[in-house]
């Protein structure tokens, strides 16, 4: 089986910014630089001929390239604990390409994804002990901002995971109109 998810590769001067925006809170589980990206939709666990299926019918999507930029910190909180991220502006062009990537999935043979689309860029990860520390850095990095990045492909991941977290390897890569 292999568990898959579509999502958008910020460039590396974004990366550096939510990186440089992280700090040495010690309640925080904090992603590395190889973990940071934008979910466009989960996929979960798979079996070989469907997700090449999958792979088909993204490649298939045409949509515009489009620009984005970095917009604030927010959290989602459960109860066993949650995660910290950084928001980004607009949301239309990127909803746009979620709807058009489940479209795909449903295509391919996947049931539509019935929750909300919250773009979001994970930051950090945290135990349910940890929520005020969560707190403290959605105050203090509110202002988190970037200039505008250009989004010109998405990425299909498979998401390798172990006792040290999660491992997540480049299937395919999409790229978008210019
Ligand atoms: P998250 O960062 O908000 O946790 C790979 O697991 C990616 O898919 C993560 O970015 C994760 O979002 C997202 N994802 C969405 N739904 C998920 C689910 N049900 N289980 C695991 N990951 C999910």
């Amino acid at each position: 089986m292999h568990r898959l998810f579509v999502a958008i590769r910020p460039p590396e001067p974004i990366r550096d910014l939510l990186i440089d925006a992280m700090d040495d809170s010690p309640d925080l589980r904090w992603a590395g630089d190889e973990q940071l990206h934008l979910t466009l939709r989960f996929i979960g666990e798979v079996e070989r001929p469907l997700a090449n299926d999958i792979a088909d019918a993204l490649s298939a999507i045409r949509f515009p390239a489009f620009e984005l930029r970095i917009v604030g910190v927010g959290r989602f909180d459960r109860r066993n604990g949650g995660a910290v991220w950084a928001g980004v502006e607009p949301r239309k062009p990127v909803a746009e390409l979620a709807a058009k990537v489940d479209r795909a999935c449903v295509a391919a043979g996947l049931e539509p994804e019935r929750r909300a689309f919250h773009p979001h860029i994970t930051l950090a990860r945290y135990g349910r002990r940890s929520a005020a520390a969560a707190r403290d850095f959605e105050q203090r990095r509110a202002d988190l901002s970037s200039p505008p990045f250009t989004v010109d492909r998405f990425t299909l991941f498979e998401s390798h995971l172990s006792r040290h977290g999660a491992h997540y390897e480049e299937i395919a890569e999409f790229e978008l109109a210019l």
